[in-house]
């Protein structure tokens, strides 16, 4: 007897639906994780979504949630395994695996284990979707983005760090609080490394092209009696304070990378300060990464924008570097 199906439904040709073209895939499905996935999800950038994790359970309760949405999105598949074959042929990987701190636990520490974790992600990644480009979010974001380079063999314009991209929006909405003004129009870069010694670069702020520090020279500085300063020391001092506040960030972020996929699937070449190599770029001599303006488009991280940095700017990018090449020339097995 006809099943329903076969009573409802007159072929006209064999539907065998085209492979995703626009697939996107996230490692880890924790905070961060299911945050991206759910910003993606929500802009409609990709018309497959896999999700890879080491927690079976958690993996298939965080799928089977997204699935039972489906009538409200339009994404036509939502897969996840703890096996990578799940993740074949996409477009952009987003990493958000890893481990976090222990109590007592030294930074390069946290660093080796991350490094041990990217070790086992990145050679499956690139086994099953050799084209991709792939976003690294997972802490220490500029370190795990140059060991992703290295672990992949990939061009690096197809391996991107998250970077200072969240620390300029926070900055963007800070500055548009004071000033009364949609972030959007309010026009400001964080560059450097995403955290602590991350680099607020005053002379470029700006609404409408007008320049705020030439409306007050001091902007940024110490001297300065409407204190901007503390504006960047906010945005430093912000994930902490979520962190202390709910126990992790994860909105901020997840909109953020969802706004860099964007510029990669409908190939924008938007500008956006994400984590690169710098080496050869502001007197940086070696192989390190750290968030500069660039271009996204299509093909990936196309191009860095060349700001005029002032000397001390410069000074700040160095010595981010310096820290950063302190840790990664000790790490070990890449
Ligand atoms: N770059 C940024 O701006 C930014 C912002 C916020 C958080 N982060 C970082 O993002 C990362 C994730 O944060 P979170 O709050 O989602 O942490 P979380 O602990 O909630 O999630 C991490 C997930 O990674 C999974 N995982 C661990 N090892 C794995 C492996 N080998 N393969 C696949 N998955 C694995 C865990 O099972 C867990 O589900 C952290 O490193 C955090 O510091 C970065």
């Amino acid at each position: 007897m006809a099943s329903v199906q076969e009573k409802l439904i007159t072929k006209i040709t064999e539907d065998k639906a085209a492979a995703p073209t626009n697939k996107i895939t996230i490692v880890g499905v924790g905070q961060v994780g299911m945050a991206c996935a759910v910003s993606i999800l929500s802009k409609e950038l990709a018309d497959g979504l896999a999700l890879v994790d080491i927690l079976e359970d958690k993996l298939k309760g965080e799928m089977m949630d997204l699935q039972h949405g489906s009538v409200f999105l339009k994404t036509p598949t939502i897969i996840a395994d703890k096996d990578y074959s799940v993740t074949a042929n996409s477009r952009i990987v987003i990493v958000t695996g890893g481990v976090r701190q222990q109590e007592g636990e030294s930074r390069l520490n946290l660093v080796q284990r991350n490094v041990n974790v990217f070790k086992f992600i990145i050679p499956q990644v690139v086994k099953y979707s050799p084209n991709c480009i792939i976003i690294v979010v997972s802490n220490p974001v500029d370190i795990l983005t140059y060991v992703t380079w290295k672990l992949s063999g990939l061009p690096q314009n197809r391996i991107i760090g998250s970077g200072t991209n969240l620390d300029s929006a926070r900055f963007r909405y800070l500055i548009s609080e004071r000033l009364g003004i949609h972030p959007s129009s309010c026009h400001g870069y964080v560059l450097g490394e995403h955290g602590d010694s991350s680099v607020a670069v005053w002379s470029g702020v700006n609404v409408a092209g007008v320049s705020l520090q030439s409306l007050n020279p001091e902007m940024g500085s110490d001297q300065d009696s409407e204190n901007w300063k503390q504006v960047h020391k906010e945005v430093v001092d912000s994930a902490y304070e979520v962190i202390k506040l709910k126990g992790y960030t994860n909105w901020a972020i997840g909109f953020s990378v969802a706004d860099l996929a964007e510029s990669i699937v409908k190939n924008l070449s938007r500008v956006h300060p994400v984590s690169t190599m710098v080496k050869g770029m502001y007197g940086i001599e070696n192989e390190v990464f750290l968030s500069l303006p660039c271009v996204l488009n299509s093909q990936g991280l196309v191009s860095v924008i060349n700001q005029k940095l002032k000397d001390d700017e410069v000074a700040q990018l160095q010595k981010s570097a310096e820290t950063l090449w302190n840790i990664q020339k000790d790490l070990k097995d890449l």
